[in-house]
């Protein structure tokens, strides 16, 4: 027989006719967007900030231009800027308006261009933070609004910081801190930040203190909610040959627990397979167990959850780690098991703090009737596996 698979995509972002629309959260952003404050998007990796802020770009139906990027591979403040520049010039030729500011920077930084959205800046002995600063003014004179969707923003930020020192990464910080405060800036350009670790750990280490990025507005994205998940299975489904009953539904979502898109993606495609392999439709619980089994395995779904922790706090890393395996094994911790694991590593001072900013800010564990958990079942199981306890 055909067989049809469902809309799944665990690549990528999700896009076109991939992405599930979370207009809540579109909401959120665009109504802090209206306001003219500055946003930054956060959320552990792969819960699905790229999917929201890139189709919020390419459907916008406002008066200003929008444009989103990865800026990952910027290392400097240069790059930082020259990108801005870039993307200005993007955005506005996009939507066709200010055609004598298009054509003057076009002289003046050398743009050349392949194709529509892909144009590249030649000049490359002029100082683009400042030339970024006169196009503000001009946008203001014009009284044009742009938003800039940049991902990826704190991995920018700490390279900087790592190759050229923390006096360049201060002025970074401090040029945030310009363009939020200035009010003729304010007005004619709104930058979202998307960060998958948290902002505010990096500029702790680049400044001593996290309070330069406090006024930023935060929006925080979360997993579905029940009703959105059974939304969202049905949504991957529709059309798939693959079949499966509301009872069987439920066990799915019962086994995810934590309701991220892209485990419930992942659960899906890894069902279709064993489906697919056997020519049977109909999804049945043995074999969701099964499938859960599967991934548990592969380890580069979560290999990132653990990474971050020795990249961003390789001196505490001893102390998280334990945290989370003890919980990985109990199922759940206290806060004076907790409070112990901290002794036992000499980290008497920052224990709490550490708990809080990093293990519950990013998404690992949550704390409920005074009880820390794991958040995902699926990454409880994930740790246990990868750092048992003997
Ligand atoms: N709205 C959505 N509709 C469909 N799938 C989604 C959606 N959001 C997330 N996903 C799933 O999650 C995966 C990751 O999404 P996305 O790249 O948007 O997350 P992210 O938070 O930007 O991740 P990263 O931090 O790794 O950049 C997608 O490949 C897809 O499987
Ligand atoms: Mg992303």
């Amino acid at each position: 027989m055909e067989w049809k698979r469902p809309n799944t995509i665990t690549g990528s972002a999700a896009e076109g006719s991939k992405y599930f629309r979370r207009e809540d959260i579109e909401d959120r952003l665009w109504n802090e967007i209206d306001k003219n404050n500055h946003v930054l998007f956060l959320a552990p990796r792969r819960v699905g900030k790229s999917s929201i802020v890139k189709h919020m770009a390419k459907n916008n139906v406002h008066s200003f231009a929008c444009l989103y990027e990865d800026i990952e591979s910027d290392s400097s403040i240069q790059d930082f800027y020259r990108r801005l520049c870039r993307m200005t010039y993007v955005a506005l030729s996009v939507v066709g308006k200010n055609k004598s500011l298009l054509s003057k920077w076009l002289k003046k930084w050398r743009i050349t261009s392949i194709g529509k959205e892909k144009i590249t800046i030649e000049k490359n002995d002029l100082d683009y933070r400042k030339e970024f600063f006169d196009l503000l003014r001009d946008l203001q004179v014009q009284r044009q609004k742009i938003v800039l969707f940049l991902d990826e923003f704190p991995d920018v930020l700490w390279k900087i910081y790592k190759r050229h020192g923390n006096d360049d990464a201060e002025i970074l910080l401090n040029d945030l801190r310009t363009l939020r405060q200035t009010k003729a800036f304010k007005d004619v350009f709104v930058m979202v930040l998307l960060g998958s670790v948290g902002l505010s750990h990096i500029v702790k280490k680049v400044t001593g203190r996290a309070d330069k990025v406090n006024d930023l507005h935060k929006e925080y994205l979360y997993a579905l909610k029940p009703t959105q998940a059974m939304a969202f299975l049905d949504y991957l489904m529709k059309d798939a040959t693959m079949q499966i009953d509301d009872e069987t539904k439920k066990y799915l979502l019962d086994k995810i627990g934590h309701f991220i898109p892209y485990y419930i993606q992942l659960t899906i495609e890894e069902c279709d397979d064993l489906l697919f392999e056997e020519q049977r439709p109909e999804l049945t619980k043995p074999d969701i167990d099964k499938a859960y089994k599967i991934l548990l395995k592969k380890h580069q779904y979560f290999e990132d959850w653990d990474s971050r922790l020795s990249k961003y706090f390789p001196h505490k890393y001893a102390y998280l780690s334990e945290v989370l395996s003890v919980c990985a094994a109990n199922n759940k911790l206290t806060i004076q098991e907790i409070y112990n694991i901290a002794l036992s590593h000499k980290n008497e001072t920052e224990w709490k703090a550490d708990l809080d900013d990093i293990l519950i800010a990013d998404g690992y564990i949550s704390d409920e009737d005074d009880q820390y958990q794991f958040n995902s079942p699926f990454l409880k199981d994930w740790w246990k596996s990868r750092h048992p306890i003997i």
